[in-house]
């Protein structure tokens, strides 16, 4: 059996698929708050930003990936218009639930399809956009799905990468204080799980850097790649073309 990471341990790749599965059926109902509460607000600023650079226009055809609770999602909806299709995907149905729920308090109607990244169950060649935030990190072949989202990418389509990064130097000490002693603590006083938040702290420092992602975008077929850090590269958005 091949060996992963999941946060800093090493375990076998089915355990990891099932580890990450527990891990956001454990946080899907309380994920909205706990994103806000821990990043002190700023995913919606790197969201907001990701959607500017995202560009869609109407009739545009989108998939995002491990969508989570669809804040990508229903933005793009917005802009793709009644012509456009925007398909909101992740691996797990406790996320996919809450998120199609809450688009459905919104009055935003969109296809769902629960689905693994490294599968993905579409045409080739089908969208304009492909967008993934804070999802790749938690994918065991993160190779395989690079792969899969260029696959369904038309010719020129574009792919955003939406991930935490390596922080500038100096940022990293008060960074690393915040990871490890502020938001486990946090996490188990607001929704009574450190376990899920030392991971996510652990999981943040195995994934590959600005660079690493780029290389590794190149190597899934995307011919031009470029990167934007955002907060001092606490996050990063990767933006690559097939082409
Ligand atoms: C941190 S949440 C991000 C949710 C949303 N994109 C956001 O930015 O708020 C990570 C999501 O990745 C999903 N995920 C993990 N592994 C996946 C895989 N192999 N394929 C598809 N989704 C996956 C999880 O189920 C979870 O909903």
């Amino acid at each position: 059996m091949t060996q992963t990471h999941f946060g800093y341990e090493t375990v076998d790749e089915t355990t990891k698929a099932q580890r990450v599965r527990g891990v956001f059926d454990s946080v899907a109902t309380r994920y909205d708050l706990m994103n806000d509460v821990l990043s002190m607000g700023l995913h919606r600023v790197w969201k907001a930003y990701t959607v500017a650079v995202a560009n869609v226009q109407p009739g545009a055809q989108v998939l995002d990936i491990a969508g989570g609770t669809g804040d990508l999602a229903r933005a793009f909806a917005k802009r793709a218009g009644p012509q456009g299709r925007v398909v909101l995907s992740d691996i797990n149905e406790a996320m996919l639930r809450v998120g199609r729920d809450r688009l459905l308090d919104e009055g935003v109607v969109l296809p769902t399809a629960a689905c693994d990244a490294e599968h993905l169950p579409f045409a080739t060649a089908s969208f304009d956009l492909v967008s993934v935030a804070f999802g790749l990190r938690n994918m065991t072949h993160k190779d395989k799905a690079l792969a899969e989202m260029n696959r369904v990418l038309k010719p020129r389509g574009k792919l955003l990468v939406l991930e935490f990064s390596k922080a500038a130097k100096p940022l990293a000490r008060a960074y690393d204080w915040y990871s490890f002693k502020v938001l486990p603590q946090l996490g188990k006083l607001v929704a009574g799980d450190d376990a899920s938040y030392r991971y996510l702290a652990e999981s943040i420092r195995v994934h590959p850097g600005q660079e690493e992602l780029k290389a590794l975008m190149k190597e899934g077929g995307f011919g031009h790649v470029d990167y934007h850090n955002l907060t001092g590269g606490v996050v990063a958005l990767h933006v690559g073309i097939k082409c």
